[in-house]
């Protein structure tokens, strides 16, 4: 059996989102920056994508801007928004994606900004207390906290982090690269200046992505070359990739509380087979509460065990089953997971995170945990 719970790292594309992209790979190949026919249609097919993202998220379209994926979506944002509003410190935290954390570390580097780091506790939960006190010391900062951690799905409440940014005049973006298309996003309530996605962790094609800026906070581009996104990102659009993220997120808009109820209930039943498989399981970050946490991600701390360690990932490969790293480690041949080191994982412990998408079954799930159990029988 071949089993895939890594849909966090990307997913199946769904068949619909296929099919809406194979006409503008055989018939409309024009360049949308042409003015004849061949152009103009793939032009009304790319705005038309445009409308439908926006009409999904409550935006305007004049606020969606296509990119290669969530990391270009990020690096602009970032570092568009400290340069375009002269900002002077960034707030972040240590476990944010390195789309994220390597893009501000490079503004420090530069001598742009301040970094400031917010702790983390032992569940990789942060204090907005903290968040509100270096806003009022470093008023109109940057904020990037994400919506959702793609390691161990603890969420944060954009809405509570949006009003505390706004009150202290801050920029607030959130890569929500693991959110989109799995929660509603309702732009005109949320206070956000920026947000991201990358189509391929929702069933559409990888190299496509975009990003939302508030019309009120607009920023210079990233990438200058022609007058493509009106001026905001140089280069002949991923023409496929922009028809395919925007069928991607209209399905996942259809019936998205369906889908939510079907990982919800394999991600239920994943905690419970384990825990009455493997004695001393136990989750990493908030990822084992149901209701706290992304309801498409898992991540399993076993317990020490020689047959097992390091070779985790490894020996459920064999089995055919795919899921991720990693380890808290930080010596070695695997660099480990900066997310796990930053709660102080316990090294001697091996995490699989295990990422489910609506593709998925109960089959999956038990065969997974089946194999777990018997990884783990020599230890019992
Ligand atoms: C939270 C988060 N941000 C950013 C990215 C990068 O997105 P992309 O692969 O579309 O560049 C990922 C992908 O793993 C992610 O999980």
């Amino acid at each position: 059996m071949k089993v895939y719970l890594d849909n966090a790292a990307t997913t199946a594309m769904d068949d619909r989102v296929i099919e809406a992209m194979l006409p503008f790979m055989k018939n409309h190949y024009g360049n949308p920056s042409s003015v004849h026919s061949h152009g103009r249609e793939v032009r009304t097919a790319i705005e038309r994508s445009r409308k439908k993202v926006a009409e999904l998220l409550n935006a305007s379209p004049s606020e969606i801007f296509f990119t290669s994926g969530g990391t270009e979506a990020d690096n602009t944002a970032l570092v568009c928004g400290i340069e375009t509003h002269g900002i002077k410190h960034a707030i972040t935290s240590p476990i944010e994606h390195h789309a994220v954390l390597h893009t501000l570390e490079v503004c420090a580097q530069k001598g742009n900004i301040q970094l400031h780091l917010l702790d983390v506790n032992e569940k990789g939960e942060i204090d907005l207390g903290q968040l509100e006190e270096l806003l009022k010391t470093y008023p109109n900062a940057l904020v990037s906290l994400m919506q959702a951690n793609n390691e161990i799905g603890n969420l944060n409440d954009l809405n509570q982090i949006g009003q505390l940014a706004q009150a202290h005049g801050a920029f607030f973006h959130s890569d929500t690269v693991q959110t989109m298309g799995h929660y509603v996003h309702d732009l005109k309530s949320l206070p956000i200046d920026a947000l991201v996605a990358g189509g391929h962790k929702f069933h559409g094609p990888k190299g496509s992505g975009f990003l939302y800026v508030r019309k009120d906070k607009k920023i210079h581009p990233f990438i200058h070359g022609g007058a493509q996104e009106r001026n905001m990102r140089g280069g002949t659009e991923n023409v496929i990739g922009i028809i395919g993220i925007a069928k991607a997120l209209e399905i996942a808009y259809e019936d998205m509380s369906g889908h939510e109820a079907h990982i919800k209930a394999l991600k239920k039943h994943f905690i419970e087979s384990i825990k009455a498989s493997v004695p001393g399981v136990e989750f990493n970050g908030m990822s084992g509460d149901i209701d706290q946490s992304l309801y498409t991600v898992l991540n399993v701390s076993l317990p020490p065990s020689e047959a097992n360690a390091g070779m985790l990932l490894f020996n459920l490969d064999l089995a055919g089953i795919s899921g991720s790293g990693g380890s808290a480690c930080s010596s070695g041949a695997t660099v480990g997971s900066h997310v796990l080191r930053a709660l102080n994982h316990n090294p001697e412990r091996d995490s699989v995170r295990f990422s489910f998408s609506r593709f998925n079954t109960i089959e999956e799930i038990d065969y997974t945990v089946e194999k777990l159990k018997e990884l783990y029988a020599v230890e019992v």
